[in-house]
């Protein structure tokens, strides 16, 4: 039966030794217990590091660790000491962790725990590798595993992978500053699907992509060189129903009485998050002490209960802020304190689920403002837990805060704001607290955490599907084969081939735009036998290809279709045109030529074109819509086309297109053999003015109108070079014609 591989490096179970003993309780952090309740999802198994290394355990408390583990569906990935040091404590938790962040002044970057980065990673792989089955899907998790999909990739080349990411993707400009940045890229992009919490993380992301990789997306899917990956948001939800009841059970009735029993009539303000630099503690207690200051009316009305659970306290930064909250809590409870009342409760611990509950149930506001986070599930827990009252108050830079709009949104830095907030919730009558809790429930009911899974799980299953169609159209051995015998059972044969990018190589040499020897010695034996016609379509003015090409036994057609020379005859003008719309819209175009550093004019007989090549891919991109939108405004009432093409943006007569040419030729005779073949957006019009039966190719891994697609131009020349290999035609009976409908398949 197939099962759901779940990779992260943080397991549910958390082990530790004391005197001897071994200890399992449950992880937290939002990963390990949000995942936590996949128990409603099938046959999964989890893979992941037990929070302990092998230097503290003994061969049998391995064992023990194991065999317990695997009762709860997991499995252990053991790390030595020097492992957790310089894999999890630098690398995850002292590079990756403060710089998605946005603490770039916190991030170190160390060759050394890079390398051991590398290392486990490859660790996780081996092990995957042993416990995945053929059937099997593969779900990553979180920034600790970013090098996994592309190791497995190499090693499962078909298998369906997924990553999630827990954390934020940062904008460029922090995402550049890492040295290993392009690395981590391609490791995620092993992947099929890739999912965020939210639409701005994929934004980030597929900006870093862009100008990393250069690889443009389409509706946040990127062809690479051999699979489509699809970028995506999925919120993360929470186990809705577990905390919409748990008031209801007696030991969380308790534990709410108690509370309830010592804060008496006070007002209670909770927070709770691990003790982490980006949860924006101290500001928060900075904002809590202004409050008081400014509203002394609340002094002995109020309390904040704070709950910090220790984390990563191996880090300095950790140990600082763990010091700067306790000394700031002091602060307060010195300053606002009397001998009955106490502003701040400080619990620096974990709290049990029940206590946890109890504690969302008693208090009257949550208060969550990181500075940052992935998303923060503590906030959908409380709105959750509460029956018809509470207040939520929100700091836009959670990921939760694009859900939770109802929420009393601030920004975490702004003191006056967060203070005004605290007020405002105190005050916030009952039925608008109601209004705007009953809102959020709804939606938090619905997309919980098990349709959460659902989905991602779905969507990486049909990702598989996307792939496969994909792949049956890339020109394999066997498709070549079939065009070889088609063509030797044909007579009356139609070549339709672009030049640039198509015939000519780019990859050799970008400058050398003329034909080199070889190319010149193909098109010569294709166009030797009589049954064949060739002819070239290319974008170029009509007198380079006359210098180029205009020897040759071909036939050829300029300017996308403006101009054209039949083998042996004068070059003719196919088209009429005016170029009176070109001085009103040149100078729109000269104008983002200047603006945009990179970039250059190109201006061809009957068309403008902007090339983008050179230019900041991103800036390029904003810049290139802009630019459309402009043109396209201007030349509302003429017959002016605005075509986006890769990295160039062209406005040219509608009249002229390679679609045009095509009907022409497809027009002079009944042919029994046509192919296509070209590599960018203006050949997309002759590959759809010809029928499906046609042999259309598109080089290059761009969604096309073509059937089948090549990687590059070197394989355009190995078809043509096997077919003038078979210039002796056999003349068995023709099958039917080539028409332009789209009807018959010979393929
Ligand atoms: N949590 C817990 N006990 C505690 C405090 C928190 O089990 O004492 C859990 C909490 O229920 C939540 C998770 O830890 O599911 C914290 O997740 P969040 O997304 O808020 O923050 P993260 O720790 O992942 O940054
Ligand atoms: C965040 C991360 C998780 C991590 C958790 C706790 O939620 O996204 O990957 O497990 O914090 O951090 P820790 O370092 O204890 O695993």
């Amino acid at each position: 039966m197939k099962k759901i591989l779940i990779v992260s490096n943080r397991l549910p179970v958390m082990v530790k030794k004391t005197r001897d003993r071994l200890q399992f309780s449950a992880s937290t952090g939002g990963l390990a217990v949000g995942l936590q309740s996949l128990e409603e999802i099938p046959n999964y198994f989890w893979l992941g590091w037990p929070g302990i290394s092998t230097d503290q355990l003994t061969p049998p408390d391995q064992e023990e660790i194991e065999r317990r583990l695997h009762a709860e569906k997991c499995s252990p990935v053991f790390f030595t000491e020097e492992e957790v040091n310089e894999f999890y404590h630098n690398f995850c938790n002292k590079t990756l962790w403060p710089l998605f962040h946005y603490f770039p002044l916190y991030t170190v970057y160390n060759d050394k725990s890079w390398s051991f980065y590398q290392q486990i990673n490859r660790k996780y792989c081996e092990e995957v590798l042993q416990h995945v089955q053929p059937e099997d899907m593969i779900w990553i998790h979180d920034y600790q595993l970013m090098l996994l999909p592309q190791m497995l990739r190499e090693k499962l080349p078909h298998h369906p992978i997924g990553f999630f990411l827990h954390i934020p993707f940062p904008n460029y400009e922090i995402y550049r500053l890492l040295p290993w940045r392009k690395e981590l890229m391609e490791g995620v992009l092993g992947a099929d699907l890739i999912g965020f919490h939210t639409y701005d993380y994929v934004r980030h992301f597929l900006g870093s992509v862009s100008r990393l990789l250069g690889l443009d997306h389409y509706l946040g899917e990127f062809i690479t060189k051999d699979r489509v990956v699809k970028v995506d948001a999925y919120p993360m939800g929470i186990q809705y129903e577990k905390y919409a009841q748990a008031s209801q059970k007696k030991k969380v009735q308790q534990a709410i009485r108690q509370i309830q029993e010592k804060v008496k009539d006070c007002r209670i303000i909770m927070s709770v998050d691990r003790l982490d630099y980006t949860k924006g503690i101290i500001e928060r207690l900075e904002a809590f002490d202004w409050f008081l200051t400014q509203n002394p009316q609340y002094r002995g009305k109020v309390i904040l209960i704070l709950v910090a659970v220790p984390s990563r306290a191996y880090i300095d930064q950790y140990q600082d802020l763990k010091k700067r909250v306790e000394g700031l809590i002091g602060k307060i409870n010195g300053t606002h304190g009397n001998f009955v009342w106490m502003p701040v409760w400080y619990l620096y611990r974990s709290l049990s689920f029940h206590k946890l509950v109890a504690l969302y149930d008693a208090a009257d506001i949550a208060w969550i403002t990181p500075l940052r986070d992935g998303m923060n599930l503590i906030a959908k827990e409380f709105i959750a837990s509460k029956k018809t009252k509470g207040v939520l108050i929100l700091s836009e830079t959670a990921g939760a805060a694009s859900e939770l709009g109802e929420a009393i949104v601030v920004n975490a830095n702004d003191r006056d704001k967060m203070a005004a907030a605290i007020r405002a919730a105190l005050e916030m009558p009952e039925s608008e607290q109601s209004r705007r809790i009953q809102s959020m429930q709804e939606r938090l009911r619905r997309y919980n955490i098990t349709r959460w899974a659902q989905h991602f799980i779905q969507d990486v299953w049909d990702r598989g599907r996307a792939i496969e169609k994909y792949t049956v159209r890339k020109v394999s051995a066997a498709i070549q084969d079939r065009i070889l015998d088609q063509y030797q059972e044909s007579r009356n044969r139609l070549f339709l081939l672009d030049y640039d990018g198509t015939l000519r190589h780019y990859e050799d040499n970008p400058d050398q735009a003329y034909p080199d020897a070889e190319l010149l010695d193909l098109i010569t034996h294709l166009a030797r036998n009589p049954a064949n016609t060739l002819v070239i379509i290319s974008g170029r003015d009509h007198p380079t290809l006359e210098q180029w090409l205009g020897r040759l036994n071909v036939h050829l057609v300029a300017e996308h279709g403006a101009w054209m020379k039949e083998a042996g005859k004068n070059w003719q003008i196919l088209e009429m045109v005016n170029n009176d719309w070109k001085a009103m819209i040149r100078p729109v175009f000269e104008l983002y030529a200047d603006r945009t550093p990179g970039s250059s004019l190109e201006e061809k007989n009957f068309s403008l074109v902007w090339h983008t090549r050179r230019a900041d891919p991103e800036l390029a991109r904003i810049r290139t819509q802009e630019l459309k939108a402009a043109v396209s405004k201007l030349t509302e009432n003429l017959e002016i086309r605005i075509f986006e093409g890769n990295k160039i943006l062209e406005a040219k007569p509608s009249s002229i297109h390679k679609g045009r040419t095509t009907r022409l030729w497809l027009a002079r005779q009944k042919w029994d053999f046509i192919m296509a073949a070209g590599d960018d957006y203006t050949d997309e019009d002759m590959f759809e003015a010809l029928a499906e039966s046609a042999i259309t190719i598109k080089v290059g891994h761009d969604l096309s109108h073509a059937r089948y697609f090549v990687d590059s131009s070197r394989d355009i020349r190995r078809i043509l070079h096997r077919l003038t290999e078979t210039n002796h035609a056999k003349h068995r009976p023709v099958s039917a014609p080539h028409t332009g409908s789209r009807t018959g398949q010979y393929l």
